[in-house]
């Protein structure tokens, strides 16, 4: 069976792609490496043993993308392709609208005229807002968002439920992923990310592998057990194993489904902190830095639906999340860039 991945070259997408080769799909990516390097294609075929199709196309544009589904003919669609930048979502609005919300409509309609109607969205643990309960199930009311990013995730969730529900040929799957981490243990896939890392992992690999001076940790003041935030950390081959597995259940689905990717279990701030540093072993420059604004103090899922229905749970800790992502970091300290071959 062959699945269209767009954004496939990206971080999540590249893990998936190597999934799915494994489980005997086949995958055409189409990505405009706007945020990812072509250098991924080599890895990816360097783990698996095969090549995905790839073509260097942007999906906003209608023309060229129809001609990736004319000439390939794919059965379903993973579809990662975005930007995802919160903090850039807030300078740069229009970008974010127009690149997540009109690529994800040009997609649909080229689906729709090829005849394919089944698609996996990343959608976000962003769209409940601020909640007021833990854990957060899948009915947990959508929430108001703190940023252009959360909103395009939460329009592009009502946007394909009401293609679907108008439609009875449509089967979409909204994953809402909690917080994606580590890297595949070749160490030869990763996050990359372009200039100071926003997220929590990637910016304490990057102060591991010496790029940047010390984690900043945003806030000890918070109502938890040692005052930092909780997050649900998942890791990205968990994560990727859980869109074949959403994949899969299609077959026996109608309309419109919603699962949370994440373990069910929260980790702070700090213990993520000190699990890299028994991972890199060796003690790393911290400090204490005031609140980022639109944190939520506490953000972990209900994971019983997708064990339920897709059979789906995590299978690695904290600790390989931080063993995988250092293995990464450190064969490749300046991530794909061409200074800095693989050492694996
Ligand atoms: P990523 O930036 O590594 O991957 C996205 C890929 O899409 C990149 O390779 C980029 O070049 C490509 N792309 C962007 N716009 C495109 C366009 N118009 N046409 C073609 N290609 C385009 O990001 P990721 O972390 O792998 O995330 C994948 C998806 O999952 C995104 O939609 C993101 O919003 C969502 N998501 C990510 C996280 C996370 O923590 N990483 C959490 C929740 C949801
Ligand atoms: C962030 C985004 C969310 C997005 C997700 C995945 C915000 C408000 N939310 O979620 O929309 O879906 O990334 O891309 O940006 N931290 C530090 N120091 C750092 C970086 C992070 O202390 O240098 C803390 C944060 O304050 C937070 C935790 O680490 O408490 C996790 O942060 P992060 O990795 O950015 O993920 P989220 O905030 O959950």
């Amino acid at each position: 069976m062959k699945i269209l991945v767009t954004g496939g070259a990206g971080y999540i997408g590249s893990h998936t792609c190597v999934r799915l080769l494994e489980e005997g799909y086949e995958a055409v990516i189409v990505d405009d490496l706007s945020n990812s390097s072509i250098v991924v294609l080599d890895r990816i075929e360097q783990i698996t043993g095969k090549r995905p199709g790839f073509y260097p196309v942007n999906i906003c544009c209608k023309k060229e993308l129809d001609e990736v589904f004319e000439v390939e003919k794919p059965e379903a669609v993973i579809h990662f392709a975005g930007f995802k930048a919160v903090g850039e979502s807030v300078q740069k609005p229009m970008e974010y609208y127009s690149n997540n919300i009109s690529g994800t409509l040009t997609l649909t309609e080229c689906m729709k005229k090829h005849g394919v109607f089944s698609l996996i969205f990343s959608s976000s643990a962003t769209v409940y807002g601020e909640p007021d309960r833990m854990p957060l199930g899948e009915d947990c009311p959508k929430g108001v968002c703190t940023n252009p990013y959360g909103w395009t995730k939460w329009m592009i969730e009502q946007i394909l439920t009401d293609i679907a529900a108008a439609d009875e040929r449509w089967k979409v799957t909204l994953l809402r992923y909690f917080n994606p981490i580590g890297a595949h243990e070749s160490g030869l896939i990763g996050e990359d990310p372009k200039g100071i890392p926003n997220n929590l992992l990637p910016y304490i690999a990057q102060v591991a592998v010496g790029r940047r001076e010390c984690l900043g940790v945003f806030g000890n003041d918070y109502d938890t057990p040692d005052g930092t935030c909780i997050r649900d950390y998942i890791h990205v081959c968990d994560l990727a194993r859980g869109h074949v597995m959403a994949l899969d259940h299609m077959k026996d689905q109608n309309g419109t489904e919603i699962f949370n990717l994440g373990s069910g279990r929260g980790y702070s701030v700090l213990e993520v902190f000190h699990a890299f540093e028994n991972a890199c072993g060796k003690k790393l420059p911290m400090e204490f830095r005031p609140r980022r604004a639109g944190d939520i103090p506490v953000s972990y899922c209900d994971p019983e639906k997708a064990r339920k229905i897709l059979g789906f749970s995590t299978e690695f800790d904290i600790e390989k999340m931080c063993a995988d992502s250092w293995n990464w970091q450190k064969k490749n300290p300046y991530g794909y860039g061409e200074n800095a071959p693989c050492e694996a």
